[in-house]
């Protein structure tokens, strides 16, 4: 391999990144990899708990949060604890290396199981976890959330709880007006839009009513957000196609 300047190696990563966004292709075969995947995000676990993610959405994570900095993460459905550990663990490495020293993730399910309130509770990493049990569009949750954001600089907002229209969108209304400039609001599970008709049928989210709806109805009323595509262009494989919404103004 030729040595490249730092320079130049990020000029041939975004290149790289813009020619797979048009590589309609792969983007076509990316969709009909996920839509073959089944459960495969059941597959994996984050520092010990299971997390419900693609590793490629873990990694755009990792990213955003070295990038972000933020003192504040909220995130909308902790089911086993993997992903509020993963959060938490970006925190404490960002801390290591010089970030906000008090940044925590703030976690919200509307049931908290037992066994994994005990898990969560118990990890090394719970340092940098606060849980609230209730449903996250719930008025008197987001009145407490919106009291802890107060006083915070950079804050990151993922959400990943029930994936109706309705729910994205007022999860949307409430959370990402606290989301700051530069930084994101990752909406997951925007990609139950492109799956076959039918793949949810015990559920009450399918096509027409899922978190990419919501994120449509959103943007077309709220121009300080916008897509960012170069995610999505640089993972291919995603949970989250247009759901990376970073905050402009
Ligand atoms: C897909 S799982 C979350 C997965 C988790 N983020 C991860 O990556 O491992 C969805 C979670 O949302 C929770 N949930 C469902 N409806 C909710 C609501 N109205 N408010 C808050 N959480 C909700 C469920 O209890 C469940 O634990």
């Amino acid at each position: 391999m030729n040595q490249t300047s730092n320079k130049e190696f990020e000029i041939e990563v975004r290149k790289n990144i813009e020619r797979q966004g048009e590589n309609e292709e792969l983007k076509k075969a990316s969709i009909d990899w996920i839509r073959q995947s089944g459960k495969y995000s059941y597959n994996f676990s984050w520092l010990g708990r299971p997390i419900i993610q693609y590793p490629q959405d873990i990694i755009a994570l990792q990213e955003i949060i070295w990038r972000v900095k933020p003192d504040l993460i909220i995130e909308t459905g902790i089911a086993h604890g993997g992903s509020v550990i993963l959060s938490a663990s970006l925190l404490e490495l960002n801390a290591f290396c010089g970030g906000p020293k008090d940044a925590f993730v703030m976690g919200i399910d509307i049931d908290i199981r037992e066994h994994n309130r005990l898990a969560i509770e118990s990890h090394p990493m719970s340092k940098r976890i606060k849980m609230l049990q209730g449903s996250s569009i719930d008025t008197k949750i987001v009145q407490l959330v919106k009291d802890l954001a107060a006083d915070k600089k950079a804050i990151l907002v993922i959400l990943d709880s029930n994936h109706t229209h309705e729910h994205v969108l007022n999860e949307l209304l409430a959370y990402a007006p606290l989301v700051s400039v530069g930084s994101y609001c990752v909406v997951l599970d925007t990609v139950i839009e492109d799956m076959p008709d039918g793949s949810y049928s015990d559920r009450p989210w399918g096509i027409g009513n899922n978190p990419k709806t919501a994120v449509y109805e959103f943007i077309s009323k709220n121009n300080n957000f916008e897509i960012d595509k170069s995610i999505q262009n640089k993972l291919l494989i995603t949970v989250a196609l247009d759901g990376y919404l970073i905050r402009n103004s």
